[in-house]
């Protein structure tokens, strides 16, 4: 069936609709990969970092020659990527000069409740306010997106997401391959329209959503950093990649071709592993984040390698080019020793909480439940103390991408199984497939409020698949 653009297909291994584009796509791997700028302070005094960022619309040259309207963080899709220390306050001060409310999360951010951007505490159009970050967590991959109530599909599809990267001494003593080798890859899939805007589903309840929408958004054109299909020229030399799945619905299974280069996981949503683990391929739902090492020096000058998304078909197959240049000398190393990681034991939880993420069923409320209830935002769904270690056992109907706030999690099993090849490490997101259950481990360190758990699918999140915990 097709409606206007909209295709009504569930690609496999994802929950969610295509939307068709309605202009020619580019040829793949000839747009440069853009990175996004490094956002600088604006003062910064012994103890604290401020930053300053303007929220604004713009149009933004995303596919060759064609203009496309975005609502930015600071002129840019990505937004600025900001920089911060571990132990180092930052104070980021957002000023909203868009037409629309919004409320800004750092995704993985060992938050304070007040700044933690609960969808109903929004910025108004022409308001402004600071959000601190105290940073009292490792280095680790983190990102800022808006996050406002029934809206956040729309509005990080428009453009407002960036990256925000955690530095400390224990990662900095590694010898991992930095600066110029240490590259933020984020990926999102859009549509477009004849006239190059993107193509999110028009709303007409008031709410950010279409309902024919409401399995989520797939787009088919595979955007890294803002770039459709790009290519990056590499040395033949290690590189790190900090991959990111920033897509409203989408899930990736990545991958390089030719395959026999691995795919050497370093880190995952929370931070360093333990230790690297070998992939031929990395699954990346919403939300994930996913750090790997490449070594070019292994094929060579002259060749080139194509990540490819083995879930996708037809052109989101295909996600962006490396071109091997000449030699370089590199004294990166990826040590067999990373972290250490202190288990959080199942035996210390003092209890189970169980968290169904499901379709309503007709009749009901129109969305998608959390527990058998749509979000509200004046309900606590759950009390947790701090400092205490928690069971949580989420079950799924379809695919749906959970995601916590204030503190990462560990994965014990899956289907009471062991945990997965892609749940090592401290996870904030978490890949739950059709009819599974994932049991986590979770502890909430310090910071009393009132927080989210909620599917990172962004239409079913819009769509009211989320709860309100409270810590104490
Ligand atoms: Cu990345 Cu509550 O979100
Ligand atoms: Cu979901």
């Amino acid at each position: 069936a097709s409606l206007g653009g909209l295709a009504l297909s569930f690609p496999r291994g994802q929950t969610g609709e295509l939307v068709h584009s309605r202009v020619r796509p580019p040829r793949p791997f000839r747009v440069p990969l853009p990175i996004p700028a490094v956002a600088r302070p604006v003062r910064t005094d012994a103890t604290t970092d401020f930053f300053e960022i303007v929220q604004r619309e713009t149009d933004q040259e995303i596919l060759p020659g064609v203009r496309t309207p975005v609502l930015t963080y600071d002129g840019t899709f990505p937004g600025p990527t900001l920089v911060t220390r571990s132990g180092r306050r930052a104070v980021v001060t957002h000023r909203n000069d868009l037409p629309v409310p919004v409320a800004v999360h750092l995704h993985g951010g060992h938050t304070p409740a007040d700044s933690d951007g609960y969808p109903t505490d929004l910025v108004e159009p022409g308001g402004r306010r600071d959000y601190t970050y105290p940073m009292r967590q490792r280095a680790a991959t983190l990102w800022y997106h808006d996050h406002r109530m029934d809206f956040t599909g729309p509005q990080v599809y428009r453009g407002l997401a960036g990256f925000h990267l955690v530095t400390d001494d224990e990662q900095d003593a590694l010898g991992l391959p930095s600066g110029e080798r240490d590259i933020p890859l984020m990926i999102t899939d859009r549509s477009f329209d004849e006239d190059g805007s993107f193509s999110y589903p028009a709303n007409h309840h008031g709410a950010g959503v279409n309902d024919a929408h409401m399995e989520g958004v797939l787009g088919d054109v595979v955007l890294l950093n803002g770039a459709p299909w790009p290519v990056l020229e590499v040395a033949a030399t290690r590189y790190r990649l900090r991959l990111l799945n920033a897509s409203s619905a989408r899930r990736y299974r990545l991958g390089l071709d030719p395959a026999r280069t691995p795919l050497v996981q370093i880190a995952s949503d929370g931070g360093l592993l333990e230790r690297p683990i070998e992939h031929s391929t990395v699954l990346l739902t919403p939300g994930e984040r996913c750090e790997v090492v490449v070594d070019f020096g292994a094929v060579g000058p002259g060749a080139e390698l194509t990540l490819r998304n083995s879930l996708g078909s037809g052109r989101t197959a295909d996600v962006m080019r490396f071109r091997v240049t000449g030699r370089a000398s590199d004294d990166s190393r990826i040590p067999q020793r990373l972290s250490r990681i202190e288990p959080l034991s199942a035996d210390r939880a003092v209890r189970t909480r169980t968290w169904a993420f499901r379709r309503a069923a007709t009749g009901e409320h129109p969305g998608w439940l959390l527990d058998g209830r749509p979000f509200d935002p004046e309900r606590i769904d759950a009390d947790v103390r701090l400092g205490e270690i928690e069971v949580w056992r989420f079950t799924s109907d379809l695919y749906h991408p959970v995601h916590v706030h204030l503190d990462p999690f560990q994965v014990l099993s899956r289907r009471n199984q062991g945990a997965g090849p892609h749940d090592k490490g401290w996870k904030d997101t978490v890949d739950l497939a059709p009819n599974e259950s994932v049991d986590v481990a979770v502890r909430f360190a310090d910071y009393p409020g009132r927080y989210l758990l909620h599917c990172h699918n962004l239409e079913h999140e819009d769509m009211a698949m989320m709860a309100a915990f409270r810590t104490s």
